[in-house]
């Protein structure tokens, strides 16, 4: 029985950028076109350069720059923040953080986990060792953030099958894998919202 409009929560997002922000795009996005009920609140980033900030500010969205894990706390307690979306947030987070927001801390990561991640297994690294491997299959997964890195449990994940023909490059890969990040983040949001 698919869940009404109005019986969906709408959460107060935090989204987390370190990079150029095109999943955090896609929520902006997805938000304009009321795709979900939730509202992107806050946009952070611990990188003055990341150009996720720009993206926010361009929507109207408060975009700030923030260093220190427990400024960053303060600052999601404070402006009552109910989910934290790590949207390629190269930061590692603190425990305080994952213990005051257990359970309302998710991440999108560019593999089927578990394959491709843990320490050291982010961005280009992982389509690098997914091209190498010559997988004939890798995707994206959404993910609650928990003590071990990429270890918490999974919300969605979506296939690509990767044509050796077509995909040249680990480049190639990402970009392709990215897409797909972009359909499921939006759609994690729309699942923990029925929750
Ligand atoms: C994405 O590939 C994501 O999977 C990873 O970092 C990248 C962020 O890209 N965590 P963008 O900043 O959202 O464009």
């Amino acid at each position: 029985m698919e869940t009404s409009k109005d019986q969906m929560q709408k959460l107060k997002l935090a989204v987390l950028v370190s990079g150029s922000g095109t999943n955090l795009q896609s929520l902006i996005d997805a938000q304009k076109e009321g795709y979900f009920n939730s509202e992107i609140a806050l946009v952070v980033s611990n990188k003055a350069s990341a150009y996720g900030l720009t993206r926010a500010e361009n929507s109207g969205i408060k975009a700030i720059v923030i260093e220190s894990d427990k400024e960053l706390l303060d600052t999601l307690l404070e402006n009552e923040i109910d989910l934290i979306v790590l949207a390629g947030y190269l930061k590692v987070i603190s425990p305080e953080l994952i213990n005051a927001y257990e359970n309302k801390i998710i991440n999108i990561h560019p593999s089927l986990l578990p394959e491709y991640g843990g320490h050291g297994m982010y961005g280009l690294h992982v389509h690098e060792k997914v091209f190498a491997d010559k997988k004939d299959q890798t995707g994206a997964t959404v993910h609650y953030v928990t003590a071990q890195v990429d270890e918490g449990p999974i919300i969605i994940q979506k296939t690509l099958r990767v044509d050796y023909d077509t995909i040249k490059s680990p480049e190639e890969l990402q970009r392709a894998v990215l897409i797909i990040e972009h359909e499921i983040l939006k759609e994690a949001i729309k699942i923990i919202e029925s929750h």
